[in-house]
């Protein structure tokens, strides 16, 4: 299913506007995320892919319509919006770096929802062995995987996954990527990725924004299209890690 207009969407946006002190950031952005698939977003540095995602969690002001499951959640606070079962994966990673790992784990833990650890430890073998290891001790893709692992840790419909290979060395990007594959089919899942390689082996849908807005939703063979990658990210195919 490529074709957003035919799918039921999970979640829908509709001319979302959202500010950061007086920056008018998120310009009227509406996106329809098909509940199953994966849909990534790509985009120049800075044109709000990140704010769109934090949009949708309550985390920036914004207004517009933002459904879930067909309901209005744009009036909701953060809280409520996770415990509707959407999980958030941030840019940093955003571990707690002075905690272990199994106390990272815990922390995430839902009230109300079943907590998966069969699954995430089966997921990321290295999380168990590593369970009393500080945080911040790991490596940048072991982070990663303690940040995936906490949105996979409860029932989250949909998963919110902000450039998860950022940063991370070529065996370590597969690392993540083998991970995701697996976790699509799980979970419906709206992720930014800027790496060209990772997006083409995930994304049955893809977002380009610029400028604080869609300005189209493509199948994912528009991937393959070096000079729209082009346009979408300022550098071609090859350099964005595609070939
Ligand atoms: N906390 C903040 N305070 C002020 N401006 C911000 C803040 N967060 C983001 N911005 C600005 O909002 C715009 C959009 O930022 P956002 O992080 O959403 O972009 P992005 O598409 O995710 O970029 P990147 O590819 O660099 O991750 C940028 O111009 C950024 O400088
Ligand atoms: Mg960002």
């Amino acid at each position: 299913m490529t074709d957003p207009a035919q799918a039921e969407s999970l979640l829908e946006l509709r001319d979302v506007h959202a500010s950061i002190g007086v920056s008018h950031i998120l310009q009227g952005v509406t996106l329809d995320v098909p509940a199953g698939d994966v849909t990534v977003i790509i985009g120049r540095n800075g044109v709000g892919k990140t704010t769109t995602l934090r949009a949708v969690l309550g985390l920036v002001d914004r207004t517009g319509a933002i459904r879930y499951a067909g309901e209005r959640v744009d009036g909701l606070e953060t809280s409520r919006i996770a415990r509707r079962g959407i999980a958030y994966v941030p840019e940093d990673r955003d571990v707690f770096a002075d905690l272990t790992v199994a106390e990272n784990l815990a922390l995430a833990e839902r009230k109300g929802s079943a907590h998966h650890y069969d699954l995430v430890f089966d997921l990321f073998p290295e999380l168990r062995t590593r369970s009393r290891q500080l945080a911040g001790t790991l490596s940048g893709g072991q982070q990663q995987m303690v940040s995936l692992a906490r949105g996979l840790l409860n029932d989250n419909p949909l998963m919110l996954i902000d450039e998860p290979t950022k940063g991370l060395a070529p065996k370590v990007v597969a690392e993540v990527v083998a991970v995701l594959e697996q976790v699509k089919g799980r979970s419906t899942v709206l992720m930014v990725e800027q790496n060209i390689a990772a997006a083409r082996r995930l994304a049955d849908h893809v977002v380009i924004m610029a400028e604080g807005r869609v300005v189209a939703q493509h199948a994912p063979d528009v991937l393959e299209d070096d000079a729209t990658v082009r346009a979408a990210l300022g550098v071609g195919i090859s350099a964005a890690g595609g070939r």
